[in-house]
């Protein structure tokens, strides 16, 4: 009799210990710029908390005040409503410190696309975070493995690699490294749901399936406009016009960033040696000038405090 309570109470004991690490509601995010405010929001939107952890203050005001804008701009266009906009910002609070992320449940980098970057935080997540705790990156191209090595936890990273604009975009590439384990995927798998997107599994190569397509056809058009073909508004309009796309592939890399473009075909052409990845010299001199896109007002096109395209 003694030794069948033994055996339920551990039972109970192992049901206790699979909730508390399935448990999500409280998310951390590294690097609050453009996908780390579209991350918050979507998660924030979904329910849960939001922590987000900029450089510094400058940076916090700039990722509040963007992540108002595109918020506000959904709400001009009847897409959302000012009450939900404030229970979204009610969920997501800003810090510069990373030890506040202790607490958090799971804990999603979004930094620059840069191996020591992203290595020296993981290296510190490591040893601030709960044991259990799993850590995503959203790396449009480098190696978790590789990520995963400076942490005591491989069996816990994973990719979720989201697309831009977060919100809008239903789909999360769930990308697997060498030493994910099946619980992490799982459980990684329900918060995909959880927080509205499909996961599409992928095993870890750079550029996955998204990334791996799109920039050789952003590279592309980046080569008509330079060869002088046509100008960057007549190849947009053909390719919206000719396939049904809705955004023209320069406009879609200038919502991306010049510079993180860059840096996914500079990645793509070191790893895989393809010349369709091998960056337009015309993408190189517009991120040397730094003209990055819709974040600095000007890229390809110009654009105006709403990130519509001025004529
Ligand atoms: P971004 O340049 O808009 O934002 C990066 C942010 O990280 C900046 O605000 C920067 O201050 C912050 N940061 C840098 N070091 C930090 C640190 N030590 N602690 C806290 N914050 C720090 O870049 P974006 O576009 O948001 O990209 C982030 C990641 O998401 C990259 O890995 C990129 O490849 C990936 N990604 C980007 C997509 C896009 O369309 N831009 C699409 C899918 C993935």
């Amino acid at each position: 009799m003694p030794e069948e309570k033994l055996k339920l109470e551990d039972l109970l004991g192992s049901v206790q210990r699979v909730d508390e690490t399935e448990r999500i509601d409280y998310v951390a995010i590294i690097g609050g710029g453009l996908m780390g405010q579209g991350i918050a929001q979507t998660i924030a939107s979904a329910g849960l908390d939001v922590l987000i952890v900029e450089v510094d203050e400058e940076h916090i005001k700039r990722s509040q005040e963007n992540l108002s804008t595109s918020m506000e701009r959904e709400i001009s266009r009847w897409s959302m409503t000012q009450s939900e906009m404030k229970s979204i910002l009610s969920r997501i609070k800003w810090t510069v410190e990373i030890a506040d992320v202790a607490e958090c449940e799971l804990i999603i980098e979004a930094v620059d696309e840069n191996y020591d970057l992203k290595m020296k935080i993981f290296k510190s997540l490591d040893k601030i975070a709960r044991p259990n705790t799993i850590f995503i990156s959203n790396t449009s191209t480098l190696s978790l493995t590789k990520i995963a090595e400076v942490t005591n936890r491989k069996d816990k990273i994973i990719g979720m690699h989201f697309l831009n604009p977060v919100p809008k975009v239903p789909l999360v590439e769930l990308v697997r490294a060498l030493e994910t384990s099946d619980k992490t995927v799982e459980i990684i798998k329900k918060f995909a749901s959880k927080i509205g997107k499909k996961a599409i599994p992928v095993y870890e190569y750079p550029g996955f399936i998204t990334t791996r397509a799109i920039v050789p056809l952003l590279n592309e058009a980046m080569h008509i406009l330079l060869e002088g073909i046509a100008t960057a508004e007549d190849i947009d309009t053909a390719m919206k016009l000719g396939y049904n796309f809705k955004t023209g592939p320069l406009e879609m890399a200038d919502s991306m960033g010049l510079d993180e473009v860059l840096a996914w075909m500079q990645t793509l052409w070191d790893t895989l040696g393809e010349p369709r990845y091998r960056p337009s010299p015309i993408l190189r001199k517009l991120v040397r000038e730094r003209k990055l896109g819709k974040k600095t007002g000007e890229g390809f096109f110009k654009y105006d405090a709403d990130g519509t395209i001025v004529h």
